[in-house]
């Protein structure tokens, strides 16, 4: 770990910037139309505060959580990247590599490169499979039968990207990113329906996770079709603009769930205090999405592994500093509404960030 000099997440922030051109960069800080969703996410979290207990011995702290019956180092998923190719050549391989190296689970997108058999090659850590739909039943049924054959351990299905959005920072540039022209035909997925889920969950013997899920009746209805893993997602702000920030729906969807599957959540999550917010709201494990790009690109797995010791860092300080020794002992009276005191931004979360003399 001698050649990776990060001590902060903000330094992998700011590498990331001078290594990625600004077509790359607006792609991935950017979002829908206004961004408002976007900068929800953060709003949604910058506006909890976390209130601490004292006097219990913390000396030893415990940092693990689980999903879907696999162990992991800490709560956290590296979340499907359409285009994470263009980051670090690597792609979704390099992703897998750090994830097993740091005892997390990766979500493999299906618009990045390389193959569903090459991921899985990559590392023997447990991984999902998460699918865009471009073709008719058969193409999907296809698909899955590889991604059960090549031992992923879920398959996911996005469902809040019915339709492409308009991103008009690429718009601007007039430029279309790969995950958006990737090869196929999108009417199918703007058909996907809850008759494809009960296909799937009929069909196939494999952990279905749904992606993108903001409303107590719909994960109320995955729950009763079997879906193993709630994920709350509005696609970091990249899909539907005007929507509320994740951590603001976690709590009503958890309480629907009620314990019948397990929830995943994403949008801004960047610090370990993010996570431990997620977790005291009931989440069951946190994707990463931005801060997975940004650390690939800073200098690929090596990279991304430092960042994920950072913040591996930052939860066991903060979880001491909450009196707890594990996430177990959280819970949501840790968490207590309180007026932001920074602009809720993508970047918010790093004060100490000066992009300037990088260029922006
Ligand atoms: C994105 C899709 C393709 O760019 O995942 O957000």
């Amino acid at each position: 770990m001698a050649d990776v000099p990060f001590r902060t997440i903000h330094e992998i922030v700011k590498a990331a910037r001078l290594r990625l051109n600004q077509t790359y960069w607006d792609y991935l800080v950017g979002g829908t139309e206004t961004e408002t969703t976007l900068k929800r996410n953060r709003l949604a979290i910058d506006s909890r505060a976390l209130k601490p207990r004292v006097l219990n011995d913390v000396s030893v702290i415990d940092t693990t959580g689980s999903l879907l019956g696999i162990d992991l180092a800490l709560p956290i998923m590296l979340a499907p990247i359409g285009s994470l190719q263009v980051f670090e050549p690597g792609g979704g391989a390099s992703a897998a590599i750090a994830a097993a190296q740091a005892g997390v689970i990766s979500i493999a997108s299906s618009v990045c490169t390389p193959s569903i058999e090459e991921i899985a090659a990559a590392s023997s850590a447990p991984k999902i499979y998460q699918l865009y739909v471009r073709g008719d039943e058969n193409w999907v049924d296809d698909i899955i039968r590889r991604v059960i054959a090549s031992g992923y351990i879920g398959f996911c299905l996005t469902v809040d990207t019915a339709v492409v959005s308009r991103r008009e920072r690429d718009i601007a540039k007039r430029v279309i990113p790969t995950s958006q022209s990737s090869p196929g035909d999108f009417s199918y997925q703007a058909r996907l329906n809850w008759g494809d889920v009960a296909r799937i969950k009929e069909k196939f013997d494999i952990p279905l996770v749904l992606k993108g899920i903001n409303r107590v009746e719909d994960a109320a209805r995955a729950v009763e079709m079997g879906v193993e893993v709630i994920y709350v997602s509005n696609h970091g702000g990249r899909q539907l603009d005007q929507g509320v920030g994740t951590l603001d729906v976690l709590p009503e969807i958890v309480k629907e769930v009620g314990g019948r599957a397990q929830i995943a959540v994403d949008g801004g999550f960047y610090r370990g205090t993010d996570i431990l917010k997620a977790i005291a709201l009931g989440a069951d494990v946190v994707g990463l999405g931005r801060l997975e790009a940004w650390a690939l690109a800073a200098g690929g797995s090596p990279v991304l592994v430092r960042c994920l010791a950072i913040l591996k860092h930052e939860i066991e300080e903060s979880l001491a500093l909450c009196g707890v020794t594990s996430f177990a002992d959280l819970d949501a009276s840790f968490v207590v509404n309180a007026p932001p005191v920074v602009q809720a931004d993508v970047f918010s979360a790093f004060p100490l960030l000066d992009l300037e003399d990088a260029g922006y």
